[in-house]
């Protein structure tokens, strides 16, 4: 029963929807656990770019299964929106897509609420993605929360909206001094989306957990980054729910012995969208030089992401929170052309070294990177077919990474489309 989590090693956009798309190909069925349309996922197939904001990446390999899991946050007029992308391109989705009737819904006052929350934070701010995914949490956790189940059910639906929107727009008026919101256009928009997805809601965890037994090989897409993560991440900057591989358990309705190996997909250096402190972010030209290369901007929001060096600090913190078997590194070509390139071994903080990731947010605002330094390699490498052909300056820092981390290197990518990397080890 292979069970395979990918998740992201760092703030997110470290290349996950590239790396479940390639190991897809051979996996049986792809589900997402967390998150919502939060998550861009880009794959690149055919000179198609193809964002994902809420189905698995995998929905771009014909016949494979994708599953919607139960600890996601779904915005019902956005996934039909989705759906309705991809069947512009050809893609069958409503025949291989499951979506859990235990996910939560975003509703309009989340996501209005996410912009108000965030203006009224000022400074403070944490810079999200606006998706309502905070608030559509916190109702989770306050267990007011609206479910795909209850959208099944029209009249107990328009009862649950009618009870939230006393409250919601209490806050909304009164609070924050806005609009609040009507029931009716609410109960006839999200009826119309029950109506386009009705017949892909079922128990995702009964069809998980017989794939799981009939040893049907299984991929898990984390979204966002361990970074990220609402618990382990740096927070408060982080998202809402658990991007790290223990939040598949939750996320996806499964026990841990249904888990053989996490991979924690590493952009080459760091990039973040959002506030937050960031050691090894580079404010000068080699930071604008990256951001271009990689094209490093938003695939949900567009926002230009903040770049910097690889930190080492974060990535042992990761191989431990996740538990990683493997890391598949991406975006090796975006740093060629480089002379040096720089890894960020430890932090200075008050004049000690720091090896361990600190908790605390003022601490981690005050660390200093301590670098150690590598020879660059050449430009213009994604078209590279053999391994052996790769500079040799560029597998130095792979090893450099092994070493550091302890963790083996399974995947090399040198490019975003489907035949610009190399598997090193077989994974499934
Ligand atoms: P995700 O959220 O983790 O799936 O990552 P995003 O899709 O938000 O951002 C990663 C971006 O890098 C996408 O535009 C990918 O197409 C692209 N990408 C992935 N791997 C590589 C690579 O090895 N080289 C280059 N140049 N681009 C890559
Ligand atoms: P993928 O799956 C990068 C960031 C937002 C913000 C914080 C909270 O593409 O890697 P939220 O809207 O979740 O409440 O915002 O989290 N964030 C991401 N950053 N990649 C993502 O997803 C992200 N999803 C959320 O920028 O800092
Ligand atoms: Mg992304």
């Amino acid at each position: 029963m292979p069970g395979i989590v990918v998740i992201g090693a760092q703030w997110g956009d470290e290349g996950k929807g590239r790396i479940v798309d390639y190991l897809a190909s051979r996996a049986d069925m792809v589900v997402r656990y967390q998150g919502g349309n939060n998550a861009g996922h880009t794959v690149e197939v055919n000179d198609i770019r193809f964002k994902l904001h809420l189905i698995p990446s995998g929905i771009l390999h014909p016949g494979k299964i994708c599953v919607i899991g139960n600890g996601m946050v779904i915005d019902p007029i956005a996934l039909v929106d989705e759906i309705m992308y991809l069947e512009g391109y050809g893609i069958d989705v409503k025949s291989r897509l499951k979506i859990s009737d235990r996910a939560h819904l975003i509703m309009p006052y989340h996501k209005l609420l996410d912009e108000v929350i965030e203006e009224h934070k000022g400074e403070l701010q944490l810079g999200t993605t606006r998706r309502g995914i905070g608030p559509a949490y916190v109702d989770k956790a306050e267990r007011i929360g609206i479910r795909v189940c209850d959208l099944l059910e029209p009249k107990y639906f328009e009862e649950k909206v009618e009870q939230n929107l006393r409250m919601k727009n209490e806050i909304i008026q009164k609070v924050y001094g806005k609009k609040g919101f009507e029931k009716g256009p609410i109960i006839e928009s999200y009826l119309k989306a029950a109506e386009q997805i009705k017949d892909m809601v079922c128990d995702t965890t009964s069809i998980i957990y017989e794939f799981s037994k009939n040893d049907k090989k299984i991929l898990y897409e984390g979204a966002q980054g361990t970074l990220l993560d609402v618990d382990l991440g740096t927070y408060p900057y982080v998202t809402s729910s658990h991007p790290i591989a223990g939040g598949v358990c939750i996320g996806a309705g499964i026990g841990p012995t249904l888990i053989d190996s996490v991979v924690g997909v590493v952009k080459a250096y760091t990039t973040r969208v959002g506030k937050g402190p960031f050691p090894t972010e580079l404010l000068d030209k080699t930071g604008d030089i990256i951001r271009e290369k990689g094209y490093e901007y938003g695939t949900t929001t567009g926002r230009p992401r903040r770049c910097g060096w690889l930190d080492i600090v974060m990535l042992r913190y990761a191989v431990k929170v996740n538990g990683l078997s493997y890391i598949a590194i991406t975006k090796l070509d975006t740093l060629g052309g480089l002379e040096k390139v720089k890894i960020c071994i430890g932090y200075k903080y008050k004049g000690k070294t720091i090896t361990d990731f600190p908790a605390s947010l003022n601490v981690l605002s005050e660390c200093e990177p301590i670098y150690e330094e590598l020879p660059g390699w050449e430009e213009g490498i994604s078209d590279i077919k053999r391994v052996e052909e790769l500079p040799e300056n560029l597998i130095k820092y792979i090893y450099k990474i092994e070493e550091l981390t302890g963790v083996k290197v399974a995947f090399i990518s040198i490019g975003p489309k489907r035949e610009q990397g190399f598997e090193i080890v077989k994974l499934f």
